[in-house]
């Protein structure tokens, strides 16, 4: 029997570390040439761990491309209206060229109605309905960033999406949804046929393993096993979680949506938890970021 290739484990930190590298170096010819940097701000409610790590990692990405950063950190209990006119604020500001607000809110405040009021012109993380309708009819848009980064990871990896099955699980508005609008577009680097599974999807193992390409968005540890992989299969994990490890230091691991080790066995591409798709996540925001200041977008 022939042996079969070897698995590639997508390396998502050094993709991303190129785009910031490249971002780096535009920046550095704008502040030679006597432009302002590109400014991004995050708007941080409450203390959420989670929404703390990511605000400062994106903070850090921001410093090290050479851009203004400053985060917005207001307390959990702020009502809607204030946190509405932080918003406006951040509008008008002429100084910020995009900015996002950190997701989760607190229960009391209308997420919605706060992502509705955000400037379509500054909405680095694509959230706004502006840029998710233009995003959906193929225009230019904010795209949001994590399946803006698996598109760019899949680019730069030379894999085959023209024609391919594509089968996400998960239809969140920041993740599945958008991938699978994206994914399915008439453009080089898409045009495949994709199946969008979700918590009412039947015979969700029958469809998996169906897939040439499997993004996993589910939100549930290790969900994704090695019987509803197609042999050859290429899987990308979008999840993160973190599992009690009593061997390490921290007390815990961190694991994505899909069994990596057993799934690993089957794939011609994987992408693993840490280091694949959220390093892009941030690369793209900072893409994005300077997308803005250069008003390429919303010229
Ligand atoms: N919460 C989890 N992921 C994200 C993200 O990409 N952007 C924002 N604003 N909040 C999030």
């Amino acid at each position: 029997m022939a042996k079969r290739k070897q698995t590639v484990i997508i390396d998502g930190r050094k993709v991303a570390s190129e785009l910031k590298e490249t971002i780096k170096k535009e920046i550095a010819e704008m502040i030679d040439g006597g432009q302002d940097s590109p400014h991004l701000a995050a708007v941080l409610v409450g203390n959420d761990p989670a929404s703390e790590t990511y605000v400062a990692s994106k903070e850090k990405a921001a410093h090290a491309v050479g851009m203004i950063s400053s985060t917005y950190r207001y307390p959990a209990d702020i009502t809607e209206k204030e946190l509405l006119e932080v918003v406006d604020y951040l509008n008008s500001d002429e100084e910020i060229d995009g900015y996002i607000v950190q997701l989760p809110l607190p229960d009391h405040i209308d997420e919605n109605k706060i992502i509705h009021h955000i400037n379509p012109a500054k909405d680095v993380d694509g959230f706004t309905p502006e840029n998710v309708g233009k995003m959906v009819l193929g225009q230019p848009a904010f795209l949001s960033a994590t399946p803006y980064g698996i598109m760019e990871l899949l680019k730069y990896y030379k894999i085959p999406v023209a024609g391919k099955h594509c089968v996400v699980v998960g239809r969140s508005n920041i993740v599945g949804r958008p991938m699978s609008i994206l994914l399915s577009q008439k453009e080089d680097g898409a045009n495949a046929t994709v199946t969008l599974c979700h918590s009412a999807t039947k015979n969700l193992e029958e469809i998996t393993r169906s897939a040439d390409i499997l993004i996993a968005a589910i939100g549930k540890a290790q969900f994704i096993k090695a019987d509803m992989v197609k042999e050859g299969a290429v899987v990308i994990d979008v999840g993160i979680h973190r599992l009690k490890d009593a061997t390490r230091k921290s007390g815990y691991h961190l694991v994505g949506d899909v069994d990596f080790k057993e799934v690993m066995k089957k794939t011609s591409f994987i992408t693993p938890v840490p280091g694949g798709v959220g390093p892009m996540t941030i690369a793209m925001l900072l893409k994005n970021t300077l997308l803005a200041h250069k008003n390429e977008i919303y010229p």
